[in-house]
């Protein structure tokens, strides 16, 4: 192989001038040959473009080379030159091809556009079509720019842990994590013996880092968490995965209002993130997935940021005309249908919702003053409705102890998050961003399972 140092396609395509010896190594989109020369576009992956390689019939192997097929792996040594062609300034005339790895005819990728189904039950050559490659690429680059928000911020990056015995949101949805043997499990007056389970106890993936959250804030004042999130809720959405990563902030000294203020710069500086460093991304998302999408992201920017109370989207919901498939109740939860219809008919465009009903609210959060509502937030936005849920917690004791009791939580197995209340306790405030939800709204892509590099889904673990 060639020991000539590797240029990616992102660099050549960016160059300021010619060059005389250009290495650069990747994967054949597609050959055309034409008299007396043949065409090569190579792509790397490192940006959406492909370099166009030129071919003489001068070269050893001609023949071989113009023959490989397409996703066959090459190295190319040449001249970096200005390009005669449309809609591209250069390409490289080969002086020498190595041919690494061919492709076989029955090679997947066609031309033609492939369903986004059928792409994803072919888990490795999926991610060398346009669309994934955009999808992933900004993946890696918004997952930089959530951590470089919180770090100009002064937060501190805690990695809460992925195996836990709390069911944070208190919803039942936990996967279980037990070396018992699942056919004769040892067993106490006709139950599962969890005692003499790995851990003594019954444990599970995390659905949260909240909990452990709080604590390091009421230690570091502001924190973040980003990591991998579990839910084993048979939901077979667009919207919901059973794993995903979440990024969950918990400020101190902080109210609700502080929390939907941290919700909305943290929302707006990724909106602009993806528009100054993930253009070329973008425009395809614009031109091929969601028409408007660079207006629509340009325009939340500078949008202003509705926040109505749990009571008042109920009542704008029951005066519109709108037939929708559940009722809209006072007390019960709020359908993504009606979420929608907030968000994209009558604010078209961000939504915070707060002051949720307590009996559907989890246990942690902030009793109100009229003691029916909790100090809940969850931010809507159009095509993907819920993308933040967050609240002010509760941070006195007693009332929490109440509160657990009322929801038959143990109040010994929470002492640990108990006692952030009784050594100076303080307001503080938190939420959590579905990381996938985001990477949605800003690709447009409607279906959770395309934004995930490997997704798990119930019935789907595959790959
Ligand atoms: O609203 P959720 O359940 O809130 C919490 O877990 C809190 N403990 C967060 C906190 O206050 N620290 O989830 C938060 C967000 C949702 O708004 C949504 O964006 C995303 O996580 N989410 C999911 N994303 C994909 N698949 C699922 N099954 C999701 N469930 C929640
Ligand atoms: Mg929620």
């Amino acid at each position: 192989m060639s020991r000539l140092a590797k240029t990616s396609v992102k660099e050549l395509l960016q160059s300021q001038s010619v060059k005389e010896e250009v290495c650069v190594k990747g994967w054949v989109r597609s050959i055309r040959r034409g008299k007396g020369v043949a065409f090569i576009t190579l792509n790397d992956g490192s940006c959406f473009a492909s370099v166009q390689i030129v071919l003489s019939p001068e070269l050893d192997n001609y023949e071989a080379v113009s023959k490989v097929g397409t996703g066959a792996s090459l190295v190319v040594t040449g001249e970096l030159v200005e390009s005669p062609a449309a809609g591209q300034a250069w390409e490289v005339q080969a002086q020498n091809i190595e041919i690494i790895g061919i492709s076989d005819e029955d090679y997947p990728l066609q031309k033609k556009r492939h369903s986004l189904e059928y792409l994803r039950s072919i888990a490795h050559l999926r991610l060398r079509s346009n669309t994934f490659g955009a999808v992933f690429r900004m993946r890696s680059q918004l997952a930089f720019a959530v951590h470089q928000f919180f770090q100009q911020h002064g937060f501190l990056y805690v990695q809460t842990p992925i195996i836990t015995a709390n069911d944070c949101e208190g919803a039942g949805e936990m996967f279980r994590v037990t070396t018992l043997n699942p056919v004769n499990p040892p067993q106490q007056n006709g139950q599962v013996d969890w005692s003499s389970d790995f851990f003594g106890e019954r444990t599970g993936l995390t659905v949260s880092g909240q909990l452990q959250g709080e604590l390091f804030a009421t230690a570091f004042s502001d924190i973040y968490t980003f990591g991998p999130t579990f839910r084993a809720e048979n939901s077979n959405t667009s919207r919901h995965a059973a794993e995903f990563w979440m990024i969950e902030p918990e400020i101190a000294f902080a109210d609700l209002r502080d929390n939907c203020q941290l919700g909305e710069d943290f929302l707006r500086y990724m909106v602009v993130y993806a528009l100054e460093n993930c253009q070329e991304d973008l425009e395809f998302f614009n031109q091929r997935v969601e028409k408007g999408l660079i207006d629509k992201l340009g325009s939340l920017a500078e949008a202003e940021f509705v926040t109505i109370s749990y009571t008042e989207a109920v009542e704008l919901l029951q005066k519109s005309s709108q037939s929708f498939e559940f009722p809209v109740i006072w007390g019960h939860d709020l359908q993504s249908e009606h979420e929608r219809y907030l968000t994209e008919k009558i604010f078209n465009g961000p939504v915070f919702v707060v002051d949720y009903p307590k009996q559907i609210k989890a246990f942690y959060m902030r009793m109100n003053n009229d003691e029916k509502t909790v100090a809940a937030m969850d931010l809507l936005v159009p095509r993907v409705g819920e993308i933040i849920g967050g609240s002010q917690r509760e941070e006195r004791y007693d009332v929490l102890q109440t509160r657990m009791a009322a929801q038959g939580i143990a109040a010994d197995e929470m002492d640990w998050y108990l006692d952030i209340r009784r050594w100076g306790s303080c307001p503080h405030a938190g939420f959590g961003l579905g990381f996938e939800r985001l990477l949605m709204y800003l690709t447009g892509m409607e279906n959770i399972r395309d934004v995930i590099p490997f997704p798990r889904t119930p019935g789907h673990a595959r790959f």
